[in-house]
C-alpha cells in the first residue's frame, strides 16, 4: 500500500514519524506493508530521512496509480480543496486534518469521494488526537445526542489557563503562546473563536447527518477576557473556558461558541493547558467525556494514521463514516436559550441600587477591586439581558455561566 502526504509541516512530518516508528504495528493492522511514496511540499528538507520522497508537483501523486491513499496536512482552503478534489477524482482515498477544509467543503468532498468510489476521512479535524468523530459516528449511534460541549481549541485553553495560573495579561500570554508554537502568527481564528465554531459545526453535522454552516453560529472569542474576570471566577470556585456548545432543541440544535464561567463540579473545569475535552450527553448513555491532546504534531498525526489504516483496510470497498448530507441543518435560535450572566459594573457610573432595580434577581458577589460591583443575574434570553445591560450604566463585563 503506497501513500502520499501533501504538506510536510507540523502534522505531515508527524504522520511520517508515526508511520516510521510504529511501522510494524501499522503493517500488522493494515495486513500489508504501508509505505510513504511521495511527500508534496514546496520546500526541500535536505536533513530529513524522507527527503528523497519530496515532490513539488501534485501531478506526481495524481498520475501514480500505485498511490491509493493521500494525506492532506497542508492546512488552509486553497489549494488544499483543489488538491483533495483531484486526488478523489483520481480514485484515491483521502484523510485530512484540516478543519477549515472539512467545515467549508466537507459535504462536497464526501460526495466526490462517493462518486469516485474513494474514501474520505477527517478524524483529526476536531480534537486533534481524541477520536471524537468515531465516538459520535459509530459508538453513540443508539443515543439521541442532547448536548455536546467542548473545549476544542488548545491555544485559547492554554492562554486562559496561564492567565489563571500566573495572573499574566492577555497580550503577554498570547505572545508566549506564539513563541511556544501554540498560537499562529495570525491568531485570529483561535482567539476569536472561529476555529472552535468550525469544530462544533463538524461535530453537529455528524450527529445530525445534515450540513451545519459554521457561519450561522454566534461566536465570541476570548479577547475580551481579562485577568480580573478570571480572578472573580476563581473566587466563586469557577473557571473561564472557551466552550463550543451544541444543545438539542426543538428537533434541531442550537449552537454557540463563547467564553463561559463554569463551576468546579463541571467535568470541563479541570481541562487545562493545551488539552481538549468534549463532553457528550446522550439520552441513553447520559454524560460522557473524551479528553486528550487536541493539537500538536504527534497526537494529531496519531488520528490521521488511524484514518490511513481504516482507509487501507477497506481500500476496495470504502465505508462512508463521518458522512452528512448537503441539506443545511436549520439551527435552533441560541438567543432563546435562557442563561445566567456574571456582570461587573463601575460604581463611579452606577450604584448597587440601580443594578438591583435592573436585575431584581441579582446575587451580588464580594467585590475584589475598588469601584466595582459584581453580580450574577437570573436567567435571561439574549435580547432581554442585552436590553437591561444597555440601560445599566458602567457595565464593564458580562460573561455567560454554564449550568
Ligand atoms: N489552532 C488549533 C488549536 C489547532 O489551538 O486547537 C488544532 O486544531
Amino acid at each position: 500500500m503506497k501513500i502520499a502526504i501533501m504538506g510536510y509541516g507540523t502534522i505531515g512530518s508527524g504522520v511520517a514519524k508515526v508511520l516510521t516508528e510504529n511501522h510494524k504495528l501499522v503493517k500488522k493492522n493494515v495486513g500489508e506493508e504501508l509505505d510513504i511514496k511521495y511527500i508534496l511540499d514546496l520546500r526541500d528538507f535536505p536533513e530529513d530521512p524522507h527527503r528523497d520522497k519530496i515532490v513539488n508537483d501534485i501531478d506526481a501523486i495524481i498520475n501514480d496509480p500505485e498511490v491509493r491513499i493521500v494525506v492532506e496536512t497542508m492546512g488552509g482552503l486553497h489549494p488544499a480543496f483543489e488538491f483533495v478534489k483531484r486526488c478523489l477524482e483520481a480514485g484515491k482515498s483521502v484523510t485530512t486534518s484540516n478543519k477549515a477544509l472539512v467545515a467549508d467543503y466537507g459535504v462536497e468532498l464526501q460526495e466526490i469521494a462517493r462518486k469516485n468510489h474513494a474514501g474520505f476521512m477527517c478524524e483529526a479535524s476536531v480534537g486533534g488526537g481524541i477520536p471524537i468523530l468515531r465516538v459520535l459516528d459509530t459508538c453513540l449511534t443508539a443515543d439521541l445526542i442532547e448536548e455536546i460541549s467542548g473545549i476544542v481549541n488548545g491555544t485559547t485553553n492554554y492562554m486562559l489557563t496561564e492567565m489563571e495560573k500566573n495572573g499574566t495579561d492577555f497580550e503577554t500570554v498570547l505572545k508566549d503562546a506564539q513563541n511556544k508554537g501554540y498560537a499562529e502568527k495570525d491568531p485570529t481564528a483561535d482567539i476569536e473563536g472561529f476555529d472552535a465554531a468550525r469544530k462544533i459545526a463538524i461535530l453537529t453535522s455528524i450527529v445530525s447527518h445534515h450540513n451545519v454552516d459554521f457561519n450561522e453560529i454566534p461566536v465570541e472569542g476570548i479577547t475580551g477576557i481579562s485577568v480580573r474576570d478570571i480572578g472573580y471566577a476563581k473566587k466563586m470556585n469557577m473557571a473561564i473556558k472557551l466552550i463550543a456548545n451544541a444543545t438539542r432543541e426543538n428537533g434541531s440544535y442550537s449552537l454557540r461558541v463563547a467564553p463561559y464561567m463554569i463551576k468546579n463540579d463541571n467535568p470541563l473545569y479541570s481541562v487545562n493547558g493545551a488539552f481538549n475535552a468534549i463532553f457528550v450527553k446522550g439520552n441513553m448513555l447520559g454524560d460522557s467525556m473524551y479528553y486528550g491532546s487536541g493539537a500538536g504534531s504527534i497526537p494529531t498525526a496519531s488520528a490521521v494514521c488511524a484514518d490511513i489504516i481504516a482507509l487501507a483496510k477497506k481500500i476496495d470497498e470504502p465505508e462512508y463514516e463521518f458522512y452528512w448530507d448537503s441539506n443545511n441543518l436549520k439551527l435552533a435560535d441560541p438567543g432563546k436559550t435562557k442563561c445566567r450572566f456574571f456582570v461587573r459594573a463601575d460604581t463611579t457610573k452606577t450604584t448597587k441600587n440601580e443594578a438591583e432595580n435592573m436585575f431584581p434577581d441579582a446575587e451580588f458577589r464580594e467585590s475584589i477591586y475598588d469601584n466595582e460591583i459584581s453580580f450574577i443575574t437570573g436567567k435571561y434570553q439574549d435580547e432581554e439581558i442585552l436590553n437591561r445591560l444597555n440601560r445599566l450604566k458602567g457595565v464593564i463585563q458580562k460573561i455567560r455561566i454554564k449550568e
